[in-house]
């Protein structure tokens, strides 16, 4: 397993880009496998998460080519997908799985779905359940509410469903699902999630509408769509994160992060930034595929606690193990509620992070939703987190905030377990390096 040593003191400065946007990655690649003809994704995001749902649609019939820029897509039409003659196994993604899923429950054919052992934990009953009520057979572990899932392909019938979950994950499932089902689905969520695939949908010019808070989806479209000739993934605001809280909270930093998404429902990071009193400047507005991109460029500044609550957790979602290294260091107390999702993800990130920023010499404390961080005010003498040996959890997002939080440390830090950066960022490391100007700063070390 690899380890990473991260030595503190220089400050960030430089322009960089983060990869393609996961989530939309994902939703390209099975949109355009669905489409007529050959479609490019540029600039996709080649994290170990988007390559296992490449592989599973190319298990499934469709050719895909790729470079290290681009994927072409030879799209099978709607109904052109077939039965896959071994297990699909989406690794470390729930996006991958709970997508694919929908996808599958209207084939006729049969597939099984697995991943690692955090998605072999993760729940699946929340798409499972619905997808039931529109006719879809589906196995698994107790009762269907882990993976692996087996899908006994079967004619769909439209639902109304309201989500008891903000979960962009279990609305993408569903409209996928909705597209093979006939008639006419109706979903709601609690509150706005990401609307990548709603977005995405309007790209391709598929039969869904928003009506007040109610998606409506018309299923069996009677012309397919053509695959775009080209479409190009904006960056991943949820890979900018580290960068904009390492610049934030590193003295003396300067960064722009160039091309990076920002659409609405994922930027709920940038706003509790700026109530923190963080300098972030967004760039060069301009849009791509449907979706606003800027350049951001933020600064070094004193950041001062603040109280989140469930508003605005669905936009923040992925954004909380780095910003507990916001509110670790900022001056004052940080409160996080409604944020019970977090115990469902990669690893339990309320427990995890809690535990490692504690070994950081920081005070945390649990809640059932959430967390009260008493930060230790990184522009006073003492308030610095200490160097230590911490590790991810086998969670991406917890490593790299690990990483971020120990370039405020006072000494060295390694990190074990850090081979799961490759499921989101893969040049993670190259970025870090490159910003603080130090090869040697963060240095990777093979061990068992
Ligand atoms: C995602 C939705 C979110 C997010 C995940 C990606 C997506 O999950 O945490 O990283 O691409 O739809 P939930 O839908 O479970 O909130």
């Amino acid at each position: 397993m690899t380890s990473v040593t991260i030595t503190p003191g220089k400050p960030l400065r430089g322009a960089i880009s983060v990869p393609g946007d996961k989530s939309i990655t994902h939703r390209a690649i099975i949109l355009t496998a669905l489409a007529e003809g050959m479609g490019t994704i540029k600039g996709y995001c080649r994290g170990e998460d988007c390559l296992n749902t490449v592989r599973a649609l190319r298990a499934l019939g469709v050719k895909i080519d790729h470079t290290a820029d681009e994927l072409r897509v030879h799209g099978k039409g709607l109904w052109g997908l077939s039965e896959p003659s071994e297990i699909v196994d989406c690794g470390n993604s729930g996006t991958g799985i709970r997508l694919l899923t929908g996808l599958l429950a209207g084939q006729d054919f049969f597939t099984v779905l697995t991943g690692d052992a955090s998605i072999r934990r993760r729940p699946m009953g929340r798409i499972v359940k619905p997808l039931r009520e529109m006719g879809a057979t589906i196995a698994g572990r107790k009762g269907g509410e882990l993976a692996p899932l087996a899908v006994m392909g079967s004619t769909l019938r439209a639902i109304t469903y309201a989500s008891p979950v903000a979960s962009a994950q279990v609305k993408s499932s569903l409209l996928l699902a909705a597209l093979f089902a006939q008639g006419t689905t109706r979903i709601t969520e609690p509150r706005l999630s990401r609307d990548h695939t709603e977005r995405l949908f309007q790209f391709y010019d598929l039969p869904l509408k928003r009506e007040g808070t109610t998606l409506v989806m018309e299923g069996r479209p009677l012309l397919g769509w053509i695959a775009k000739a080209e479409l190009t993934v904006p960056g991943d605001l949820s890979a900018a994160a580290f960068f904009i809280v390492g610049a934030s909270i590193v003295p003396g930093s300067d960064v722009t992060i160039t091309g990076v998404g920002v659409n609405p429902t994922r930027t709920g990071l940038l706003d509790i930034l700026a109530r923190m009193g963080a300098d972030i400047q967004l760039l060069n507005p301009r849009e791509e595929a449907g979706e606003p991109i800027a350049d951001i460029r933020v600064k070094s500044a004193p950041l001062h606690g603040v109280t989140i609550g469930p508003d605005l957790i669905p936009r923040t979602i992925d954004e909380f193990p780095i910003l507990c290294v916001a509110a670790a260091v900022a001056e004052g107390e940080t409160v996080i509620s409604g944020a019970e999702e977090l115990r469902v993800k990669e690893s339990d990130r309320i427990a995890t992070m809690a535990a490692e920023l504690r070994l950081m010499g920081a005070e945390m404390t649990e809640r059932p939703d959430g967390l009260q961080i008493q930060g230790l005010g990184r522009h006073r003498e003492n308030g610095r987190l200490r160097g230590t040996q911490g590790r991810s959890h086998g969670d991406h997002r917890v490593a790299m905030s690990l990483a971020i939080a120990s370039l405020t440390a006072a000494s060295e830090t390694v990190i074990d377990e850090t081979d799961c950066i490759e499921t989101s960022f893969p040049d993670f490391h190259r970025c870090l390096s490159e910003l603080s100007g130090t090869r040697g700063g963060t240095k990777e070390t093979g061990s068992v």
